[in-house]
Parts: C-alpha cells; structure tokens; sequence
C-alpha cells in the first residue's frame, strides 16, 4: 500500500486503497458516452488505470479497441476482451502509439506531484500523430463540498466523508460505499487542481487543452502543443 493510502472490505485491495470487489460492482455512467463522442469511430485506445474493466468493457462493446493498463494483477483478472498490462502508469513506454490515450478516474490528482508528471509523460509518449488525450478531473468543489453524499439507483450510497490538508496542497481524502451487504472505504491522497494548475501540468508535458468535453469542465481532450 501506499503511504497515506488505504482501503478496506472484502477481497483485494489495490495499492492506491482501490477495492477490487467494489469496481466489479460499480455500474457504468456516462463515462463511454463521453469518451465515443469526442475521439474516431473504432479508435485504438490506451486506457490508464482501467482497474477490473468498469469503462473497458462499454468502449469495446462500441467498437473500440481497448489496451488496459493497471498496476494491480487482482484487478486485470476481471478485464475481459482487452489486451492487459501490469504496471505504474507513470513508467510505462510501449514503445508504441495510440489514436486516444484515456487517464480517467481523476488520477491526474495524484497526490506525488512526480507521479502525476510520470503519468502526464505517459499520455504523450503513446500518442500517435493526429491523437488526443482525455482526461477526467475533479469537479471544482470536489474538496469542500464535504461531507456529500450520493444514493445511486443500482442500490448503494456513495459518501466522500472528509477532505483534510496534509501539506503541500494535498488532502487526504476518505470515500465509503455503502451497499445492503458489504461497506468498503478508501482513503487516498488528492491534490485539488485549479484550472490553471492542471493547465500548467499538461504545459509540462507538452500537452494543451484542446477543448473541455462537459460543462463542469471535468472531461478534457487534450492534444501536444506542437500539434492540432
Ligand atoms: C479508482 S480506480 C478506477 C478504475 C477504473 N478507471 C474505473 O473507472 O472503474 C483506479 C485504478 O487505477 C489503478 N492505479 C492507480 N494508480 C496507478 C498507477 N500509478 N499505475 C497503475 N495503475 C494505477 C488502481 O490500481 C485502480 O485499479
């Protein structure tokens, strides 16, 4: 696990405090809907961080080609119908390109501010020409709208009970998922990001806004500075 994260409930646990049982009961949202309007028809995707196939396995009922990316094996398992890697998002070169590389989840948050470059280097190094990036970042009251929470009607409760300061920008953030027969929590570190800030991270990596996909600017699409 890793410092300053946690998970608890049945079944494994990721080591960003991920649980696996929890993802393959998690239903779908509006994600793939997202994501299919703003990339090609029967794009080769490179997903970041797919865990057990939530998104995975909507995008290749729609055509896409999917590679799954993950540092947890317990996760992968679950993936179905996609090519698997196991490894740190943040290290991982191919050594080959993609029309669409995804970093959902809000993993551009991470709380190591070397680990969210690692990874936003990842997204460029594996974009093929004429390619996009989309990104999935925090709402802008993700950290002080707290305590929240979401009844969901496939039967279960969402709650971000807390978002504390832990030094330099980052909170610790503690989520539960409440279903009839079984709780799991996690407890993992966030770095809030403005709009400039994660404007400034992507200028990092060579990277610019292309547009924002949804109102609340939480989805981007993403394009190198050199390109489009
Ligand atoms: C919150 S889960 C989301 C899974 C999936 N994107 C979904 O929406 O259902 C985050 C996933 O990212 C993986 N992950 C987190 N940090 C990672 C890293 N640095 N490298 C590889 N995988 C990572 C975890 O193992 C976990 O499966």
């Amino acid at each position: 696990m890793r410092e300053g994260y946690e998970g608890t409930g049945p079944g494994a646990i990721t080591p960003d405090g991920c649980a696996v049982e929890l993802y393959a009961r998690l239903p779908v949202g509006d994600e793939p809907d997202v994501i299919a309007a703003a990339v090609p028809a029967r794009a080769r995707i490179l997903e970041l961080g797919s865990g057990v196939g939530r998104m995975t396995h909507a995008l290749l009922e729609r055509g896409f080609e999917v590679t799954a990316v993950d540092e947890s094996a317990e996760m992968l398992e679950r993936v179905r119908g996609a090519r698997t890697i196991c490894g740190p998002i943040e290290r991982l070169d191919l050594g080959e390109t993609f029309d669409v590389v995804l970093l959902a989840s809000f993993l551009v948050h991470a709380g190591d501010v070397e680990v969210r470059r690692g990874m936003l280097r990842t997204c460029a190094r594996h974009l093929a020409e004429g390619g996009c990036v989309l990104i999935q970042r925090e709402g802008e009251d993700y950290h002080t709208d707290v305590p929240r929470e979401r009844v969901d009607p496939a039967g279960f409760t969402v709650r971000i009970v807390s978002a504390e300061p832990v030094g330099d920008g980052v909170d610790s953030v503690h989520a539960e998922y409440v279903f009839p027969d079984a709780t799991w929590t996690q407890t993992f570190r966030a770095r809030p990001l403005t709009r400039e800030q994660f404007e400034e991270a992507l200028a990092e990596a060579g990277l610019k806004v292309d547009r924002y996909l949804t109102e609340d600017r939480v989805w981007v699409r993403a394009v190198p500075m050199s390109g489009a």
